[in-house]
């Protein structure tokens, strides 16, 4: 595997706040392998949105990119996502990276059926001359998303849906366009458990049907276990391990990892929080020298406080940034 699809390297955020400066992400690098499931991992504010949203530059202000690149390779071309012009970089979003995002909610536009959502993704990126040709093909795709009765639902507004049928059309709208990268920021957070493992499911049979590769953003360790081939942790903005699947459940390096791990004890076991890890996730405006993980770290020392770790590949594939390694 080592054809990558999307190389991400020193990807920096800052939010400009009247409260200082939100170092939300620093120097983020990582590689994505054509068709394999990449999750970004770690507790709430750690940096997995924004690090997903940068990727085609949908930070908003305050926020801004101050630092880093995003080579998308596509037939033995590479682009550089980050450099791209507003318009250019739309021609990408959607057609080429795909997002689905936790709250459907949100992504769905109340005053509109269903189908016309779909409709208007396939007409933006010329899949259909007209949008009622797009209704027509919107059928289709509920149909592929697994929705009842498809024909009825095409002309539904959000409203008259449940949560999961909502994120059927949202993954519908994900997938019209044939997406190469689908990004799912905590798809399945706002669902109940069985919709939660339908959803997960439809993911799955998408990426095998479509040969998409798929960016997974979570918190569970159970949907890590479930859906990745390889995983990044991420704490306070910053990647500390990054390996396949198997490395990381059975060879964790870093404590923050390990502490995620020993907070589960059963991988389908739901956490929002960390129990085991004394202390909260630090302010992103002063973060803590050095590590950031330090001051909840039990190997702690002097080194850890004065010096940032290096991202190191220490054993083939398995990265990690610690001092302690
Ligand atoms: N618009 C904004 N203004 C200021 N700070 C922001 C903004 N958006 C995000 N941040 C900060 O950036 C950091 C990373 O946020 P992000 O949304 O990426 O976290 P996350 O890992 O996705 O968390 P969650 O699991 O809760 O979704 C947080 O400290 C957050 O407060
Ligand atoms: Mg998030």
């Amino acid at each position: 595997m080592t054809d990558k699809v999307l190389e991400v390297k020193n990807l920096t955020v800052h939010f400009y706040t009247y409260a200082g400066v939100v170092k939300a992400i620093e120097n983020v690098s990582f590689d994505v392998y054509r068709g394999e499931t990449f999750a970004l991992v770690g507790e709430t504010g750690c940096g997995k949105s924004v690090t997903a949203r940068a990727l085609t530059q949908l930070i908003e202000s305050p926020g801004r990119i101050v630092e880093g690149e995003v080579y998308y390779h596509k037939n033995g071309e590479s682009v550089d996502l980050l450099k791209l012009e507003e318009e250019e970089i739309r021609k990408y979003r959607g057609k080429e990276i795909a997002y689905i995002f936790q709250d459907p909610q949100s992504s769905l536009d109340p005053l509109y059926s269903v189908g016309f959502q779909v409709s208007e993704a396939l007409y933006a990126h010329n899949k259909v001359k007209s949008i009622k040709e797009g209704i027509r093909k919107a059928v289709d795709i509920l149909r592929t998303v697994l929705m009842p009765d498809p024909e009825k639902r095409v002309s539904n507004y959000p409203h008259e849906l449940s949560g999961g049928m909502k994120q059927r059309v949202t993954i519908g709208i994900g997938i019209s366009n044939d997406p190469k990268i689908l990004i799912a920021d905590e798809p399945t957070t706002a669902l109940d458990v069985t919709v939660q493992a339908q959803i997960l499911n439809l993911i799955k049979e998408m990426k095998r049907k479509y040969g998409a590769t798929v960016l997974l953003i979570t918190h569970d360790m159970g949907v890590v276990a479930d859906m990745a081939d390889r995983v990044a942790v991420m704490y306070a903005g910053k990647i500390v391990e990054l390996a396949d699947v198997f490395s990381i459940f059975k060879e964790p390096i870093h404590p923050y990892t390990e502490g995620l791990l020993k907070a589960v004890p059963n991988p389908l076991i739901k956490i929002e929080r960390l129990e085991t890890i004394p202390g909260t996730v630090p302010s992103l405006i002063n973060p803590p020298s050095g590590c950031r993980f330090n001051p909840r770290c039990p190997l702690a020392s002097q080194i850890c406080r004065a010096k940032i770790p290096e991202l190191e590949e220490v054993k083939n594939g398995h990265y990690v940034a610690c001092h302690n390694r």
